[in-house]
């Protein structure tokens, strides 16, 4: 692919999504390419993802673009790897345990409800633009508490400079994109201001013993076998940055798409309306319920099936090594290109179609990595039953009261550069429904 750097870099830029499924359809499930100075790998295929991900999982690491922030240069649990990366896990997952997800589904499903509540019948609303602000306030409440009132614009402000920060990662010079990046003066100031914040919040979390259920002061009191603090006050400050990117634009993303195909198959989001009425019966949702509510949860598997967010994984080789029977050399950036094989007829019969459904029969024999919205393996996603009992909130909520329709019948303009994601968001209208409507 030598000759085309240059166009790869603008492709890459413009359509990443339409660059990786062109160089899959023409060279097939393993492709190496460069843009610029960086070689690259696309692998396509499940079972080779699978060797990546388990058999040959001691030969990668975390990808470049994760190790090349500017913002969060020390190792953390999305960033570290072998044993920095174990301990940090072993650390953090107890966060997501099911008394802690009890105690935020109410969080989650109250911000649901104030979110709901605000909408008129017959309204236009944004629904990406609307689930992002709803994640956003779900992960102040559950990742800040009410010790620390940090302000959502300087949170909206924050989390555009480690966008910028990503996005420019591809860029050779540190110089240049250090250059780009105190450029956004405003978006540095606040990003300095949480920080400051975060460490007055770590040193009063240790100074009082009162409980405490947010992520601040989680990481600040988290003790290694030795007693000490396991984290730095630096390390909290990065911990708590990464988990809401980690979880923002995952979340809402989701959403915005759940929102996009129940609007597109009426069946279904009539079947979810029944259930969420037979469930609740009014009440706001609950975990309990939340693991009731069996056809919403197949809603939301069947839309990472067909819209994943994370659509593409990097990893780098850290030796030579073989996949499939390929070489790969040391050093070569691998993308696990998992977008094709959830859409493919051999796994996943209908493929085409939005059938929820499908997820509540038994299923077939396929490749493990066939489908991976919250990847597999060590590196699986740590925040996945958080995920979903936000997700699960979320719908159960708004199908209480709303019925949204899209506004176009035009499929939606994407934003694929780091996610699948919307660029112009997504017009609905919204309609108010009574339980039993
Ligand atoms: C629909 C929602 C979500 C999706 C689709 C998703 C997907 C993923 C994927 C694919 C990865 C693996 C990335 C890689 O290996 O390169 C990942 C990792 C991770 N996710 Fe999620 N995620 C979601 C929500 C969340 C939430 C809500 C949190 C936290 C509150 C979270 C925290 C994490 C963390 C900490 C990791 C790193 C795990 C590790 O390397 O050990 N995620 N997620």
């Amino acid at each position: 692919m030598a000759g085309r750097r240059l166009r790869n870099l603008i492709a890459r830029y413009r359509d990443t999504l339409g660059l990786f499924r062109w160089l899959h359809r023409e060279y097939g499930p393993i492709v190496r390419y460069r843009i610029l100075g960086f070689e690259f790998c696309l692998l396509s295929d499940p079972e080779l993802i699978e060797e990546v991900l388990y058999a040959k999982r001691q030969s990668f690491e975390k990808g470049f673009m994760y190790k090349r922030s500017l913002l969060l240069p020390r190792p953390t649990i999305i960033t570290g790897d072998g044993e920095d990366h174990k301990r940090r896990r072993r650390l953090v997952q107890p966060y997501f345990d099911r008394r802690m997800l009890d105690a935020n589904a109410s969080i989650m499903a109250e911000q649901v409800v104030a979110t709901r509540d605000e909408w008129r019948d017959g309204e236009i609303l944004d629904m990406d633009g609307t689930a992002h602000e709803l994640t956003l306030s779900i992960s102040l409440e559950i990742f800040f508490g009410n010790t620390l009132q940090v302000d959502a614009t300087m949170l909206r402000r924050v989390l555009k400079l480690c966008g910028i920060d990503i996005a420019s990662a591809m860029l050779p010079s540190r110089r240049l994109r250090r250059l780009i990046l105190s450029s956004f003066r405003r978006l540095r100031g606040a990003y300095r201001e949480l920080a400051e914040q975060v460490l007055a919040g770590v040193q009063s979390a240790r100074a009082e013993d009162t409980s405490r259920f947010d992520l601040v002061s989680y990481l600040a009191r988290a003790t290694d076998e030795d007693g000490e603090h396991a984290f730095s006050e630096e390390e909290v400050v990065d911990g708590v940055i990464e988990m809401l990117i980690a979880s923002l634009t995952t979340t809402a993303t989701t959403i915005t798409w759940a929102t996009y195909y129940l609007a597109r198959n009426p069946v279904a989001r009539e079947r979810l309306e029944r259930e969420v009425d037979e469930t609740l019966n009014g009440r706001v949702p609950t975990f309990e319920d939340c693991e009731r509510l069996r056809y919403t949860g197949a809603v939301i598997s069947e839309v990472l099936r067909l819209a994943p967010p994370a659509y593409y994984l990097g990893r780098k080789a850290t030796r030579d090594c073989t996949v499939g029977g390929y070489f790969i050399p040391a050093g070569a950036n691998v993308q696990l290109f998992c977008f094709p094989s959830p859409r493919d007829e051999r796994y996943f019969p209908h493929a085409d179609e939005f059938r929820p459904e499908r997820w509540l029969e038994s299923q077939p024999a396929r490749p493990r990595c066939s489908y991976m919205p919250f990847s597999s393996g060590t590196r699986g996603c740590a925040g996945e039953a958080f995920g979903r009992t936000n997700l699960t909130c979320a719908l159960a909520g708004i199908a209480q009261q709303w019925r949204l329709d899209l506004v176009s019948e035009e499929f939606p303009k994407l934003n694929t550069l780091a996610s699948y994601a919307f660029r112009d968001g997504l017009p609905v209208r919204a309609s108010g429904r009574s339980q039993g409507s």
